[in-house]
């Protein structure tokens, strides 16, 4: 069985995603994860546009376990290493490039064949695992994941303002929906579940239960 978890930036999607995967008993794909495996490795090969390209040949590597993904270039481990901005930045980059979307999602077709996956990102359930038998759609308001947004900065100890995280979710909302190649949006048979005022839990059950329905 395949599920794909798609849905914006703070819906909680990986936490709903990681925990699915663990109740289940099947592997875990986060698809951003890999997408900035492929920008370190842009940064550390000094690529730019759609050079990126080159990294097929010989692409990260990308282990799926229960709960958890794990990327490797060159052999060395690098999945703790891709938080930074830095990192984000030339992710959403090549994220942007058309050419690059379509080789990423037959690369991640190809990583999973016929095995059974817990798919997370901004397009599993449209353009990696069309087939998908389930998809949600997770997302919540704008409100909520601004919120969630700047109690993780604050926690790192960063001083940011709620009103310009709140200003910056809604600008990339309308960004990622009016794209014109690959706009953002739910597959049209996916389940969207607002999980505005649901708990994790609360989504992990919904979906447990989506899943006894359908399969
Ligand atoms: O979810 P994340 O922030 O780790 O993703 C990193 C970047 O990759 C982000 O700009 C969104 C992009 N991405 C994407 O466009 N499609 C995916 N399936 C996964 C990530």
């Amino acid at each position: 069985m395949k599920v794909a978890i798609d849905g914006p930036a703070g819906s909680g999607k990986s936490t709903v995603a990681r925990e699915l995967s663990k109740r289940l008993g099947i592997p875990y794909l986060n698809t951003g994860l890999v997408y900035r495996a492929f920008a370190y490795a842009c940064l550390k090969e000094s690529l730019k546009g759609e050079e990126v390209l080159k990294l097929f040949e010989k692409p990260p590597e990308v282990i799926t376990d229960i709960g958890e993904t794990k990327v490797f270039y060159k052999g060395q481990e690098i999945s703790g290493l891709l938080g930074s901005e830095e990192v984000g930045k030339v992710a959403s980059q090549i994220a942007s490039l058309p050419a690059f979307r379509e080789r990423i999602n037959s690369f991640f077709r190809a990583l999973v064949g016929d095995s059974q996956v817990v798919a997370e990102g901004r397009d599993a359930g449209t353009h990696i695992f069309p087939d998908a038998p389930i998809k949600i759609f997770l997302t919540a308001s704008p409100e909520e994941r601004a919120r969630r947004r700047y109690e993780q900065l604050k926690a790192q100890g960063l001083s940011v303002s709620y009103e310009e995280i709140l200003r910056a979710v809604i600008e990339r909302d309308e960004r990622d929906k009016n794209r014109p190649q690959y706009p953002f949006k739910p597959a049209e048979d996916a389940i969207v579940i607002d999980a505005t005022d649901l708990s994790v839990e609360d989504v992990v059950q919904k979906v447990l239960s989506l899943i006894k329905e359908r399969v």
